[in-house]
């Protein structure tokens, strides 16, 4: 990296905008409820918000079904809510994440809608169409591995089925259309100019699917396409087309590329700077690493979370900029997913912020996780809402007639669900997100686990997160010191230093309930721990940072 940009060392804070605030009383989060939360945000230390999809939408999946790229979806606000709010956040120094979702559109959006209607259409080629086979088949074996089905749908008056990677409700573009590419392109300038800072492009790495589209051999499993639409050889042509049409043009946005499936390898090819692509990218492996085929919950082993952390904090010789996130809209939530959300709720929470947070890379915080908000506890399927979730719950239930039990605790353990019920910004009913019975059930633990109790705990998760993010962004070493594991050999230990001239920081994290013995006494002074006292050994989930300054 020749000079670093304000991304590198941003600690970025991801807003699922239906659950964060609700203004006006519709049970739904909007615009104006962010607004109203700046100051609260700008407090705990973040320099940018990353907000998941606010454009008109059906809301099939979360707004990533898009009807129209220029507008703001009715329940969220309006054009001059999201101007208002990019005005807000300058004012306090942070910046503006969008969604660019170009994948694929809603089947709402006015070029679908209309291409749908004949071979004719103008916007017929802003598709993907096949015939199916000569033998009635569907026009390859592609399954979806987000729904479990086809990725081939015949809904309208032709012969022909359209592709959707994701669900039938949304279609997938034709980026082979060189009108479909400026499209895009127009949609990113129209929001780089009202002041967007960047965007983060969903999926990206799925837009270039191989030409002929062929059969995946019979042995891949389930039949999942990916090998022929993910990280595909020319998705690079079609971001280095992006990058000298647009990003070019405004050398101050950031373009981060959700990139599932990378190797360390891709992963450069799409954001060394020589490339001319993307910025910044989002891989998944440590997310996924308890994630069986079709919903499936594996067992979490916290050395395999390690193992694959520092993977890509050494990976390449170091070379890659990573972002590091352990929790999302896609996800369970990081203290039920890696930590101990029962008797060490508090004290894992804090571990896992403090490995996260000093760690070498862009950060993203979840909204909500600096609470140390839990899987939501609810105890029936119709609680759910997320269309993957009850795909799930079809598929293996109703389809395979798998044990009802034994699938639905899969579902409570990793539905994004447990990321999406609304934000706990006290103890009021409702948890203070809004006057109203909300769009997605509130969880039942807001009394204990909200905002205003926090905000006056000084020992509190929220309280131990501005800390952190203070000595985050007053350690250089945090931010570009080199990354060196420590006590490799320990499956229990998470453990690092940060180096960089002549400050050295280290974290020791015992990522388990079990005491160990560690030797710290070389490391310098102790400058944030989740325990009180040092005593020459490591407590359940104990996290102890150090400083020294080297001779
Ligand atoms: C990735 C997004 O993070 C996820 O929420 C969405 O369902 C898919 N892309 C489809 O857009």
């Amino acid at each position: 990296m020749d000079k670093l940009k304000w991304w590198h060392n941003a600690v970025i804070y991801e807003i699922y905008p239906r659950s964060f605030k609700d203004s006006n009383g519709d049970g739904i989060g909007d615009l104006r409820g962010i607004i109203s939360k700046l100051d609260y945000l700008k407090t705990l230390g973040i320099n940018a918000l990353w907000l998941c999809p606010v454009y008109t939408s059906p809301n099939i999946d979360g707004g990533y079904d898009v009807a129209d790229y220029y507008n703001i979806c009715d329940e969220i606000g309006f054009l001059e809510d999201m101007e208002e709010l990019i005005e807000e956040a300058h004012k306090r120094q942070i910046r503006i994440i969008m969604e660019l979702v170009a994948n694929h559109t809603s089947d709402q959006h006015y070029w679908f809608k209309d291409a749908i209607k004949s071979k004719d259409s103008k916007y017929r080629d802003f598709y993907i169409w096949r015939k199916g086979k000569k033998d009635g088949g569907l026009p390859n074996n592609w399954m979806s591995s987000k729904t479990g089905k086809s990725v081939w749908s015949n809904k309208g008056n032709t012969d022909e089925y359209y592709l959707h990677l994701y669900t039938e409700k949304q279609p997938d573009l034709n980026w082979e259309n060189k009108e479909v590419r400026y499209e895009i392109y127009n949609i990113m300038k129209y929001w780089f100019d009202k002041g967007v800072d960047g965007f983060r492009m969903d999926v990206i790495n799925k837009i270039a699917k191989a030409s002929g589209l062929p059969d995946v051999p019979d042995e891949v499993p389930y039949h999942y396409g990916e090998m022929y639409f993910e990280n595909y050889p020319h998705v690079h042509k079609y971001l280095n087309e992006m990058y000298y049409e647009v990003l070019i043009k405004y050398p101050d946005k950031v373009a981060m590329g959700q990139t599932s499936g990378v190797s360390p390898e891709q992963a450069l090819s799409y954001t060394d700077e020589s490339r001319n692509e993307l910025n910044l990218f989002l891989q998944f492996e440590h997310m996924n690493i308890d994630c069986g085929d079709e919903g499936r919950k594996l067992e979490f082993n916290p050395n395999e979370f390690k193992n694959s952390i520092i993977k890509w904090q050494t990976a390449l010789d170091s070379r890659l900029w990573n972002t590091i996130f352990f929790g999302s809209h896609d996800s369970p939530r990081m203290v039920s997913h890696y930590g101990n959300d029962k008797e060490y709720h508090e004290k894992s929470a804090k571990m896992l912020a403090t490995i996260q947070l000093l760690l070498r890379g862009t950060q993203i915080i979840y909204m909500g996780d600096e609470l140390g908000m839990t899987n939501v506890n609810y105890s029936n399927i119709d609680d759910y809402v997320d269309n993957r979730s009850i795909s799930t719950y079809e598929n293996r239930v109703n389809k395979q007639h798998e044990d009802e039990k034994t699938v639905f605790e899969d579902i409570r353990a990793l539905a994004r669900d447990n990321a999406r019920y609304p934000m706990q910004w006290n103890d009021n009913k409702f948890a203070g997100f809004s006057s109203v019975n909300p769009w997605m059930k509130v969880s039942d633990n807001y009394n204990i686990i909200n905002v205003s109790k926090q905000e006056t705990d000084k020992d509190s998760i929220l309280s131990y997160y501005k800390e952190l993010i203070r000595i985050r962004n007053s350690e250089l070493t945090i931010g570009i010191g080199i990354f060196e594991e420590i006590f490799e050999e320990d499956k229990d230990l998470f453990a690092y230093k940060r180096v960089h001239k002549n400050i050295e920081i280290t974290v020791v994290a015992n990522m388990s309930i079990d005491e160990k013995e560690v030797n710290t006494k070389n490391f310098g002074k102790c400058i944030i721990s989740n325990y009180d006292d040092e005593c020459g050994k490591l407590r359940s989930y104990q996290v102890n940072v150090y400083k020294k300054v080297l001779n």
